[in-house]
């Protein structure tokens, strides 16, 4: 049974007014207000500090916090857990047989480093059958830069080598939006969440969630020191809002992030550059790449809860991503 989700309107003494206020400051869901601050609320909403607590207080009844749930059910749900091939091998033995569902994975490299790329390859590959590398579902891509490209998507089913494969049957399971700004990005999580009810008892259920790119409007929207609080708490919002996707849908979450390698820095961790990491350790997995000599990209694990760090090679075709 699907039930539509909890508005912000439904909280009470919420008018139209005061959720186009909430919504403005990045509040979206009753999920969000529940975690809110009183004081930060009460600000955003322009209402006074005990409204704002009446406010908190009923949003907590009515969202689903989670709460405990016994070890046995969480061994349950993580049973489910599935992995999504990126049909390089080098490339899935490096995450340990592939990208997991119920969590979300985190790319960041500079331009070009092929981020893109592989979006769009992972949002073919989700569709094939699980014996072939895919979860048999269908992809949400939230596009912020425009660089979704129907014709790529082409090339790279022709590029599976499956003799009967339509590259217009896969492109009818990707579900594409451009989002203008953050505010709009953090919308689309939840319009993307009620795409996915409705998908969810189809045969190509929503296994792969993916923004390409998480970070490009944030970092252009909040660039001065003053901002930078907000900024972060507006993120950790959306990977939160994100992470519920996944988790209620057992999919996979790939986001991108854009990070400027830093030529000036010759000592020290290049994977951690300098003022380029905005995501923090929130994402579960997160592959650092690069470009290197003759058209090689190489992938690089970085912080992972429970795999080896290692790195991987991999070459962008025109057929997609394939060994080296
Ligand atoms: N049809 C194709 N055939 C071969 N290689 C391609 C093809 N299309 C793209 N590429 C390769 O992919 C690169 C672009 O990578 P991609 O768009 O994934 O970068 P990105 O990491 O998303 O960069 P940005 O941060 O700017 O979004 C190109 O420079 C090219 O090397
Ligand atoms: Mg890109």
């Amino acid at each position: 049974m699907t039930t539509g989700p909890i508005e912000l309107e439904d909280l009470p003494g919420v008018g139209p007014t005061t959720a186009e206020k909430l919504r403005e400051a990045g509040f979206l869901t009753v999920e969000s207000v529940a975690t809110a601050s009183p004081s930060d609320l009460a600000e955003t909403a322009e209402i006074g500090e005990s409204t704002a607590k009446k406010m908190i207080k009923a949003a907590r009844e009515l969202a689903d916090l989670g709460g405990f749930r016994t070890g046995k059910d969480v061994f349950e749900q993580r049973k489910e857990i599935r992995k999504l091939k990126t049909l390089v091998p080098e490339l899935d033995a490096l995450l340990g047989g592939g990208l997991e569902t119920q969590a979300i994975t985190e790319m960041y490299g500079e331009f070009g480093s092929g981020k893109s790329q592989i979006v769009h390859q992972l949002s073919v590959n989700v569709q094939l059958d699980e014996d072939s590398g895919g979860l048999n579902g269908s992809a949400i891509y939230i596009d912020t830069e425009n660089t979704f490209r129907p014709e790529r998507i082409e090339q790279m089913v022709n590029g599976l080598g499956i003799e009967d494969a339509d590259p217009a049957e896969f492109l009818k399971n990707i579900h594409v939006a451009r989002a203008h700004t953050s505010d709009h990005q953090m919308l689309m999580v939840e319009s993307a969440r009620e795409l996915a009810a409705e998908l969810r008892d189809s045969d190509k259920p929503v296994r792969l969630f993916i923004i390409d790119s998480l970070t490009a409007h944030f970092r252009a929207e909040y660039a001065g020191r003053g901002t930078l609080a907000t900024r972060q708490q507006k993120l950790n919002r959306h990977m939160h809002d994100l992470f519920k996707l996944v988790d209620e849908n057992n999919a996979v979450a790939l986001v991108t992030n854009q990070v400027m390698s830093n030529p000036a820095v010759f000592f020290g961790d290049p994977t951690k550059p300098i003022g380029g990491n905005i995501v923090g350790h929130t994402a579960t997995f997160r592959i650092y790449l690069r470009k290197s000599k003759g058209g090689k990209r190489i992938a690089r694990l970085v912080d992972s809860p429970n795999l080896p760090e290692g790195e991987a090679t991999f070459m962008v075709e025109e057929a997609g991503l394939k060994s080296c």
